[in-house]
């Protein structure tokens, strides 16, 4: 493969301003996610620390072989809602490997309101499961979780994709012959009770976990039984009495042992073979990315910019680069993985569009996984482009990102709006992770476009009724949607309510698609099959 070469003098004022933005936009980032991750108030940590627990994210650290990276998701989950009050969504969700098998981890965080579940809660856990099952992951649950926060019931609790959810997806997976363990760490209540008793094994913690379908308030007011936690659902109760949990450990760290003896015995699976090479380093820093990453959004950047400090040695060989050229396409490696790279350079011709089709095809027929670099305003519009077929052309290659039987992984580097999302494998054509940069948005379209689509809407109610809308009231429409779409279209917005898998700091992108393939092996590549494409 031949290596790009950069166009970009890093000594610039230009590259020095935008690093120096970038960079403020990242060290904000980085602060946020340092306080999110504490967990709860430091009383609630000492609290949780007195009885002799460790604490999510140190539970999950001894789970995982010691130097294996775990890939976290979507840490700042429910950020800026209910006044911060639920820091990660209260759950730490993600990828690591125990004894070589890629794991899917959830672990609830009890230094806050007792580890109970609010909407993100339940969002975070069903996506952690989702991840699983795509790609036919083993699951730990580290339960210490009172269940439902039940102020919040209504939200939570009745709907499809609530908390029944989970178990009907615990089902899903024991079907599917997936290994799922449980550790009780501390409570598991109600319905969370059939975390346990819905897994293949589960392990429990002397005079610290207990499992009960209705705590003790709640046998006493039914019933006016009068039993102790211990004596209604202990350790000892459950591994010797009752036969809902299989092994009994004396403390976290034994609990843990336990768990990973079982991942000893566990088969290993056979995978998907790709043609995997020598990993190379980027031949470009890739700190250099800060310089590059798009703050402006007006200001265009070239992704083969990206790219070069992204893939292995910084080769790329690229595809119909003369053609559609606001898609730039093309074959890599990145830490010895082949990967197929799909990057925006404007906005989507059809031309580009059916580029971007044929290298999917390509890629789906060769069982090379896709990567898809979104800096995305939209498909082109105006008459011409519609009579010439924009849509059908923006539809094959909806068609072949849905359709394509290869992973993909999505990262959002600059702006995704509008149907671009789309055919960029946006969320709703399910990539097994999306990742945004921190200086991403997300939108329908742009704050001003939006802006102006609203104010000639209404301009128009006026002219039908004869009069003319006031510049008033087009200045106060126009700062609100502004305002609001400033709001709503950052990352922080997207990954508080789990559009996406995360924020990472771009340097990591190239270990988070390495770790992603990794664990994607473990489910073998469909056979590439799509349906009608409109000619
Ligand atoms: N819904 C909402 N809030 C809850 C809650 C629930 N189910 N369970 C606990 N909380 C809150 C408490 O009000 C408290 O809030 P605060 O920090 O604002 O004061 C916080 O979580 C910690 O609770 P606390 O009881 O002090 O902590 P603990 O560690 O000693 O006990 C539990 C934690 C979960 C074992 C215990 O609170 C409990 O049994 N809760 C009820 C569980 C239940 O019956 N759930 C059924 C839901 S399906």
């Amino acid at each position: 493969m031949f290596t790009l070469e950069t166009k970009i003098n890093t000594n610039s004022d230009e590259f020095k301003k935008n690093k120096e933005e970038f960079l403020k936009i990242l060290n904000k980032y980085k602060e946020i996610h340092k306080n999110v991750t504490k967990g709860g108030s430091e009383k609630a940590i000492a609290k949780h620390k007195e009885r002799g627990k460790l604490l999510a994210r140190e539970r999950i650290d001894k789970l995982v072989d010691p130097n294996t990276p775990f890939l976290e998701l979507s840490s700042l989950a429910a950020y800026g809602i209910f006044d911060n009050g639920h820091p990660s969504a209260v759950i730490v969700t993600g990828i690591g490997v125990i004894h070589g098998h890629e794991t899917i981890i959830i672990a609830n965080d009890a230094t806050v309101k007792g580890g109970t579940y609010i909407k993100e809660t339940i969002k975070k856990h069903l996506r952690a499961q989702e991840v699983a099952i795509e790609n036919n992951l083993p699951c730990v649950y580290m339960v210490d979780s009172g269940g439902v926060f039940l102020p919040e019931q209504a939200n939570v609790f009745p709907d499809r994709d609530h908390f029944g959810r989970f178990f009907y997806n615990q089902a899903q997976l024991s079907a599917a012959g997936i290994p799922q363990i449980s550790i009780v760490m501390g409570s598991c209540t109600a319905g969370g009770a059939y975390v346990p008793a819905m897994s293949d094994e589960a392990i429990i913690i002397k005079k610290q976990g207990t499992i009960f379908l209705g705590g003790p308030p709640l046998v006493k007011a039914a019933t006016g039984e009068v039993v102790t936690p211990e004596e209604l659902g202990g350790a000892e109760v459950h591994t010797a009495i009752s036969g809902v949990a299989d092994h009994l450990a004396d403390n976290d760290i034994h609990s843990i042992q336990i768990c990973r003896n079982i991942f000893q015995n566990l088969e290993k699976k056979e995978k998907q073979i790709l043609n995997i090479s020598p990993i190379e380093e980027p031949l470009y820093d890739p700190e250099e990315l800060y310089g590059i990453a798009p703050v402006d959004f007006r200001k265009m950047v070239d992704p083969r910019e990206i790219i070069m400090r992204m893939v292995d040695g910084s080769k790329f060989h690229e595809f119909k680069e003369d053609y559609g050229k606001t898609l730039v396409c093309g074959f890599a490696k990145i830490m010895g993985y082949p990967v197929g790279i799909l990057a925006n350079n404007g906005v989507l011709f059809s031309e580009s569009a059916l580029k971007g089709t044929h290298f999917i095809e390509l890629c789906s027929i060769r069982k090379i996984p896709l990567i898809f670099l979104q800096n995305i305003t939209g498909f082109i519009i105006g008459k011409d482009f519609e009579r010439k077929g924009i849509a059908k052309d923006g539809a094959k290659l909806v068609h072949a990102v849905a359709n394509a039987n290869v992973p993909k992984f999505t990262f959002i580097f600059g702006g995704s709006f509008g149907a671009g999302n789309y055919g960029m494998a946006g969320r709703a054509y399910s990539p097994r992770l999306l990742f945004m940069w921190p200086n991403a948005k997300i939108s329908v379209m742009g704050g001003a476009q939006a802006a102006n689509v609203l104010i000639t809407v209404k301009q128009d109610q006026y002219k039908a009724k004869g009069k003319e809308m006031p510049q008033k009231e087009i200045d106060a429409l126009r700062k609100e949607i502004m305002d609001k779409y400033d709001f709503e279209g950052s990352a922080y917005y997207s990954t508080a309510r789990l559009w996406d898998d995360g924020i990472i700091d771009p340097v990591d992108t190239r270990k988070v698609i390495a770790m992603g393939i990794a664990m994607s092996l473990n489910k073998k590549f469909g056979e590439h099959k799509f349906g009608a494409f409109r000619m």
